[in-house]
């Protein structure tokens, strides 16, 4: 097999040790860091073996970071893809190696025969839901809308974009005024918020704040602040992730929902993997994580505490 073999070129530890390159995005959120503490807990606590390499927001590191996995003769591939395209060509080379990729947290525009499955949320749901709450809670009034757009390119800034608008079909009042990215990183989403609050007389034309992610949204919920209004009353906030920091600008009345993203992906991914190697199991092509919304209702501090044990 590839462990032995690796085990063989390269002295590891254990033949018996599974082998898993993780290619991932690098560390823009909290959520991403998150992701990345309990990837490592995951393989440690099944005796993987894990690569592990941050491609610093390029998708050329991670082209590279997946060739060295397969030169290495890993046995598995995770890969958290940066952006939806570009795929195909390595995907190929791991494919003829016999070596199983799953795509973690976002998806990718190629045929799905290159890759054995992906552990995702449904990003599109993840969009309605905040834009279907935000439909449900500012009430008839006119309301203008900004939006901070994840990383261009990626699957869940395109799909999140995507959710949002169809919740909001249909309903006139709502308009999105000013659109743009934040990179998904909190002084991105400070920085272009700022920009949207002078563009909109100082804020005093903006109903509400859609976030790709919740550190976007703190960005922004620290900006409206500085502009002297009120986040989460004079502008409301709603966003994607349920990091621990955004239940406490819940609790402080500061942000007003957000869908939470499980940053246990390789759960998941390790099960179906271990079963694939083993057996020969096929998994679905694609395995859903849940997409739950909460909202101050919630008891922030509470939900606040429970998260920090979870990789946060
Ligand atoms: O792909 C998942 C997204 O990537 C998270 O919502 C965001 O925080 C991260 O950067």
């Amino acid at each position: 097999s590839a462990t032995v073999l690796a085990a063989c070129m390269f002295g590891s530890a254990s033949a018996a040790e599974l082998v898993v390159g993780f290619s991932q995005i690098g560390s823009e959120s909290g959520w991403r860091a998150a992701e990345t503490t309990v990837t490592k807990q995951e393989a440690e606590k099944r005796g993987v073996d894990l690569k592990f390499s941050d491609a610093q927001q390029k998708q050329e590191n991670q082209i590279k970071a997946l060739r060295s996995f397969v030169a290495q003769g890993v046995d598995a591939i995770f890969l958290a893809p940066v952006v939806e395209t570009g795929w195909d060509d390595v995907l190929k080379e791991a494919k003829e190696a016999e070596i199983p990729v799953i795509l973690l947290d976002r998806t990718i525009k190629a045929p799905d025969d290159l890759y054995l499955t992906a552990v995702t949320s449904d990003q599109v749901h993840e969009g309605k839901v905040a834009g279907e709450w935000l439909v449900k809670n500012a009430g008839d009034k006119k309301c203008n809308i900004v939006e901070l757009q994840g990383t261009t390119g990626s699957s869940p800034a395109i799909a999140r974009k995507k959710g949002f608008e169809e919740a909001l079909a249909g309903h006139d009042n709502f308009k999105i005024v000013r659109s743009q990215t934040g990179d998904f990183t909190r002084a991105k989403g400070k920085e272009v918020m700022e920009s949207f609050l002078k563009a909109e007389n100082g804020g005093k034309d903006i109903c509400a704040l859609y976030a790709h992610n919740d550190d976007m949204a703190v960005g922004g919920i620290q900006a409206i602040k500085e502009a002297g209004l009120k986040p989460g009353k004079d502008i409301l906030v709603v966003s994607i992730d349920a990091v621990p920091d955004i239940f406490q600008a819940m609790a402080a009345g500061e942000a007003n929902a957000t869908v939470e993203l499980t940053p246990n992906m390789a759960g998941p991914a390790f099960d179906v993997l271990e079963a694939y190697l083993k057996d020969k199991k096929e998994p679905p092509k694609w395995i859903q994580t849940e997409s739950k919304l909460y909202t101050p209702a919630d008891d922030p501090m509470k939900v606040y505490e429970a998260k920090k044990g979870l990789g946060y």
